[in-house]
């Protein structure tokens, strides 16, 4: 199966740091890969780099058979690779629907000159948007907040939000940092199925978390990161058995998460 994303030899310092160092895996179309790790491994960093928020010292980054090394994000999202961010960026004050509109203008902005002329062709286009919007609330079990400030909403239904508006960009690869830090075990197991849908849907997804529970009833592989490196990879149940995986973990604020 030809690679969706292949990632080779990424590395990014910061001062002596070596955040991230010689890391190099790649995502299969279809496949939902964990990426693991303790605090502070380089997860964060290596989705950045990939996303092009910012740029790596070292390695290549090749998407869809292109390189897109160091390309902005921008472009990035255009081509089909859309990231959130592990903290929520929600518009707190807008509607969940406003909110996920937004997300799609990212990548079908109808054109400004367009949009000012009103022309059939951007009438048209903003009606695709709407129902694109209208298919991914309601996909995502947002249907009913549709209304709703997103500030408003529980936590989990704003991560939720946060994985429609990156949705609304289209992606081909969706990358989620840490999408049920902070949730109840009932809020996580949305979040899950909620992701188990959007690959359903034909995206692929690349999950980082620490919840080694959602990790594991999600992911078809994994890859671990301790200290900026790959400490291993495989299939969950393999990974999370391995005794380094258990004692990178050991000390860090997810033991309790169950590690089986
Ligand atoms: N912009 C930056 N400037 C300097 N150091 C940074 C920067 N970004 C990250 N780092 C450092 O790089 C290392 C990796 O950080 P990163 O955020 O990628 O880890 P993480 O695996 O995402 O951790 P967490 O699980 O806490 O989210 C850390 O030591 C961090 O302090
Ligand atoms: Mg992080």
């Amino acid at each position: 199966m030809k690679q969706l994303l292949i990632v080779q030899g990424l590395g990014r310092s910061f001062g002596g740091l070596k955040a991230v160092n010689d890391v190099s895996f790649d995502v299969l179309p279809g496949e939902i890969l964990g990426v693991i790790g303790p605090n502070g491994a380089g997860k964060t960093t290596l989705v950045n780099l990939i996303s092009g928020v910012i740029r790596p010292t070292s390695g290549s980054v090749v998407f869809k058979g292109d390189a897109v090394t160091g390309m902005a994000p921008s472009h990035l999202t255009r081509k089909g690779l859309v990231r959130t961010f592990q903290s929520t960026a929600v518009y707190a004050a807008r509607s969940v629907r406003e909110n996920v509109v937004r997300g799609s203008y990212l990548k079908r902005y109808p054109g400004f000159l367009a949009s000012l002329m009103d022309t059939p062709d951007a009438r048209r286009r903003r009606a695709s948007s709407d129902q694109l919007v209208d298919e991914l609330l309601a996909r995502l079990g947002l249907a009913g907040v549709a209304d709703t400030a997103a500030g408003s909403l529980p936590y989990g239904v704003q991560k939720i939000l946060g994985i429609a508006i990156a949705l609304a960009a289209r992606p081909q690869l969706l990358m989620l940092d840490e999408p049920v830090a902070g949730l109840s075990a009932e809020e996580t197991d949305q979040v899950r199925d909620v992701i188990l849908r959007v690959r359903e849907s034909g995206v692929t997804v690349m999950v980082i978390d620490h919840n080694m529970r959602f990790i594991a009833g999600l992911c078809d592989r994994l890859l671990v990161v301790a200290a900026g490196e790959e400490l291993t990879r495989g299939k969950p149940d393999e990974v999370l058995r391995d005794q380094r995986v258990v004692e990178a973990y050991l000390g860090t604020r997810n033991v309790t998460a169950g590690i089986a």
